[in-house]
Formats: structure tokens, sequence, C-alpha cells
């Protein structure tokens, strides 16, 4: 029996995935894992174009599949190469979009090929197509449909096109469209044939309608959930596409990116604070409420110059850095490091601190730091760098602001209460650099910056790192 060689080239393409997805679990393979799937995912699609047949036939249509894949790839890397650290997580947002708009475009295409098959037959639509087939279809469409739109949405608000918008009773609203969808699935499949159309574009209309009203709301330091959630929600659609053509390594690919997604969602809802189930609901604090619902925080700030900081860190045994979003706003990884290598030199030991919501997408601080050649070694993980902040003679807080607010630990009635934070106050002095008492990204005040061992030091982050640097070369 000759052996075929489309399902082995789906078994090695589903193989790279998974061992590339294990490698992406450590920053020193990351890099390798990625391009290990990507090669995977090129013999996939090429396999697919020439090995693919149906009812004996090739594909056929390369012209068409070759110029758009051509233009895909050429806007593809000009994006890639354009796109700013600080705007990656809209980037990825807007590619789980166009994800999740192709594997819903897969299956109505699927429908409208039954449409077409049966509508003349004057039985019900449930009587000519079958339960599992269907199910496959409808599940693929509904949630690639609140995938794209909802990621659209999230890419809209993340480069500051949209607002967050609520409205009272925006819980119920959004459970009745859901219920609407959902009935509008089942009353397709039970209608006549003819008419199946309708009920199946009302579906699809209605999802669009619920991912608007799904992540529109959405804002402050919850939108890291959202968007893992949707990314899981894409590789779902995709799953129910590769059952769809009996595509294994479709399959595969769906269920991992579903998987992982799911598993983001569930670790970041913990590092945020929320129930998964309110996630779902569209239910989050955002901007506008948490400055309101936040305690007055009062006290007065003490200020310290660049020379007593240099002081201070030469000659502390253990100095703690805490990056934040203002780091990567500031491109100050390189100068940071530069810090980090000046103080070990003077015999000073230098940790870095990570928060796993800390910049605007998850491993946003690896990612940078990373960039910068900072050892590994060196990163903390929240649990491991609150352990040692006892023992920390400085922390010094780099463009940080929400994750190092003890609101989060004392104040009930903050929006961020409950979320586990880098406990800095514990250090002998904490330093934080920013350039003024404005809040961060969730929109509230910070009771840190009026503690008593604490001390602000204004100024851009890489314009502040250079004055260390230079004071550190003369003490
Ligand atoms: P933020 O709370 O956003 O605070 C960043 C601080 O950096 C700001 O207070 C800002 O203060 C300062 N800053 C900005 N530019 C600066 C510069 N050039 N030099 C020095 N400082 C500068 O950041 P965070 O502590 O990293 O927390 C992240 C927040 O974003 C969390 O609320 C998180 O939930 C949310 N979020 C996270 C993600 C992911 S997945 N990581 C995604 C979306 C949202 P000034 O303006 O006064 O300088």
């Amino acid at each position: 029996m000759p052996i075929s060689i489309l399902p082995v080239c789906y078994l090695i393409a589903s193989v790279t995935f998974i061992i590339g997805l294990k490698m992406l679990s450590k920053p020193s393979t990351a890099r390798t894992g990625n391009l290990i799937a990507a090669a995977g995912m090129v013999v996939a699609i090429f396999a697919t174009i020439f090995l693919y047949k149906y009812n004996g036939k090739s594909l056929g249509n390369y012209t068409w599949i070759f110029s758009a894949m051509i233009i895909g790839c050429i806007i593809g890397v000009l994006v890639a190469k354009k796109v700013k650290m600080t705007a990656m997580p809209e980037l990825v947002s807007f590619f789980n979009g166009m994800g999740g708009a192709c594997a819903a475009l897969i299956s109505i295409v699927e429908f409208d090929y039954l449409y077409r098959e049966y509508r003349t037959v004057g039985s019900l639509f449930s009587d000519v197509a079958p339960l599992g087939h269907y199910l496959a279809i409808i599940a693929g469409t509904i949630i690639g449909s609140i995938s794209f739109i909802g990621s659209m949405i999230a890419w809209g608000k993340l480069a500051g096109k949209f607002k967050d918008y609520a409205f009272k009773g925006q819980h119920l609203f959004n459970t009745i469209i859901l219920i609407l969808v959902l009935a509008a699935a089942v009353f397709t499949y039970f209608s006549k044939t003819e008419n199946a159309n309708i009920y199946f574009f009302a579906t699809v209309a209605l999802a669009l309608l619920y991912g608007v009203f799904f992540v529109l709301p959405i804002g402050g330091a919850d939108m890291p959930v959202v968007i893992s959630l949707l990314n899981s929600f894409t590789g779902v659609a995709a799953a129910c596409g590769g059952f769809l053509y009996d595509n294994k390594a479709m399959l595969t690919g769906g269920i991992l990116v579903g998987a992982a997604g799911t598993l983001l969602t569930i670790l970041m809802c913990r590092a945020m604070n929320r129930s998964l189930m309110n996630v779902l609901l569209g239910s989050f604090g955002g901007n506008a409420k948490a400055a309101a619902a936040t305690k007055d925080v009062h006290g007065n700030i003490k200020e310290i110059s660049v020379s007593d900081a240099a002081m201070l860190m030469a000659y502390a045994k253990k100095v703690m850095i805490v990056p934040g979003y203002g780091l990567a706003v500031a491109q100050a990884q390189h100068t940071c490091h530069e810090l980090e290598k000046a103080l070990e030199e003077k015999g000073v030991e230098v940790k870095y601190a990570i928060h796993p919501v800390a910049g605007r997408m998850p491993g946003h601080m690896n990612v940078l730091l990373a960039e910068a050649d900072v050892s590994y070694e060196k990163l903390l993980e929240m649990g491991e760098a609150n352990e040692e902040m006892k023992s920390t003679d400085v922390a010094f807080i780099l463009g940080a602001n929400d994750v190092v607010n003890p609101a989060a630990k004392n104040d009930p009635s903050s929006p961020i209460y409950g979320m586990p934070i880098l406990e800095v106050e514990l250090a002998k002095q904490v330093i934080v650099n920013k350039r003024s008492m404005k809040p961060g990204y969730a929109g509230i005040e910070n009771q840190l910056f009026y503690q008593p061992n604490t001390s602000m030091l204004f100024g851009d982050a890489k314009k502040v790192l250079q004055e260390l640097l230079g004071e550190l070369k003369n003490t």
C-alpha cells in the first residue's frame, strides 16, 4: 500500500507545534521554538496546497493562493519590522482578530456549501445536515466572529482609537445577546432548508454584536485577560475548522492555541484577581470607575537627587530593579543594563523583580530585558522577588506603578484590590522613577509614593539612568 505523504506532513507539523510551544515557555529557547513551529506551519501549508486532493482533484487556483500569500507575507514582514515594542499588544490583538476572521470564514463557507446543496429539498435543515458537522460549523462561526470583532475592538482600544464604554445593565444586555446568539443557532438547525441561511446570518450578526459589547466595557488593568481569552477563542474556532476539513495539523494547532490561551487566561485572572465568569460577562472595572472608587491618598512625597540616589545604590548590598511600562516607553533597557553592570562592578548584587502583568503584554519585561542581554538568571518571578524584598537595601522602581501599588493589599475599595503585587515597600529604601505624579494604567493613585521609606526620582527613565551612570563613575 503506498504511504500517503500528506498525513506524514501533518504529523511533522503537529510535532513541531508541540515542541515549539514547549520551547516558548523559557525566554532562552523561545526564539528557536518560534522558528521550529513556523517551519512546521510552512510544511503544513505547502503540503496542503500541493498534496491535498478533493474527489481526486488537486486544489488548483495557484495564482490566487500564491498572490494572496505573497501580499500577506509582505504586509506581515513590513508591519513586524516597523512595530514599536510598546505597540506589540495591539499588533498581537490585530493578528489574533485576523485568525478569528479566517476561522469564522471557513465555517461560513462550509455552511454555504451545505445550504446550496440542500436548499431546495423542502425538508428541515436538521434532516439533511449531520448534527456533528453542524455543531462544528456553528461553533466555528460564533467563536470565530466573537474573536474577530472582539480583537478588533481590543486593538482599537489599545491603539487609543476607542474608549471604554459601559452602561447600566450591561451584564443583562450581554447575557441576552448571548442567549439570542444560541437561539438563532438552534433556529438555523431546525428551520426549513430554504430559510436556514436567514437564521444563520442572524447568528453571525448577533455574535458580532456580542463581541463588540463583550470587549467595549473592559478597560483598566483587565485588558490582558481579555486578549488572552480571545486568543484561546481563535484557537478553538480554528480547531473547529480542522474538524470540518479533517485536517490534523489545523486541529492540533487550534487545540494547542485554545489550550495555551485558556491556561494563560486562568493565570492572568489569578494575577489580576478576576474570576473567569466575570471576564465572560464582560464586567470589569475600567479607568473611569477606578478613580472614583479609590480612597483618597494623602501625604507628602519626598524627592531624591540623582547623586543621592546613586550614592544609596552604590553603598547597598542588594538592589532590586522593578521595571514597568515606563521603562518600555523610555526604551531605556540598554541603559538599565549598563547601570546593573556599573553597580556590580562596585560589588552590589543586582536583581530584577518581574510582575506577570508589568508593561502592556504578557512577558513584556522579559522580552524588553532580553533585548538588552540582561541575564535570565537575574530575573525573579513575583513570588521569589517578594521573598527577597526584606533583604533588599534599595528597591528601584523604573517606570512601574500599578504593579507596586499597596492599595491592591490594603484598600478594599480599590479596583485593583486583591491583585498580587510586588511588595517593594518591604525593602529598606524605595526609589521610584517616573516623570510626574500621574497614575498608571489602572488610573489610580499610589500609596507607595507617600510611604516614609519612599523617595521620588522624577524624570524620563533613560535620562535619569544616564545621569545615575555618570554619578556612579564619580562615586
Ligand atoms: P503602569 O501602572 O501603567 O505605570 C507606568 C508608569 O510609567 C506610569 O505611572 C508613568 O508615570 C511611568 N512612565 C511612563 N513613561 C515614562 C518614562 N519615559 N520614564 C519614566 N517613567 C515613565 O505600569 P506597570 O506598573 O508596568 O503596570 C502595568 C499596568 O498595565 C497594569 O495595570 C496592568 O494590568 C496593565 N496592563 C498590562 C498588560 C500586560 S499583559 N502586561 C496589558 C494591558 C494592560 P509618568 O507618566 O508620571 O511618567
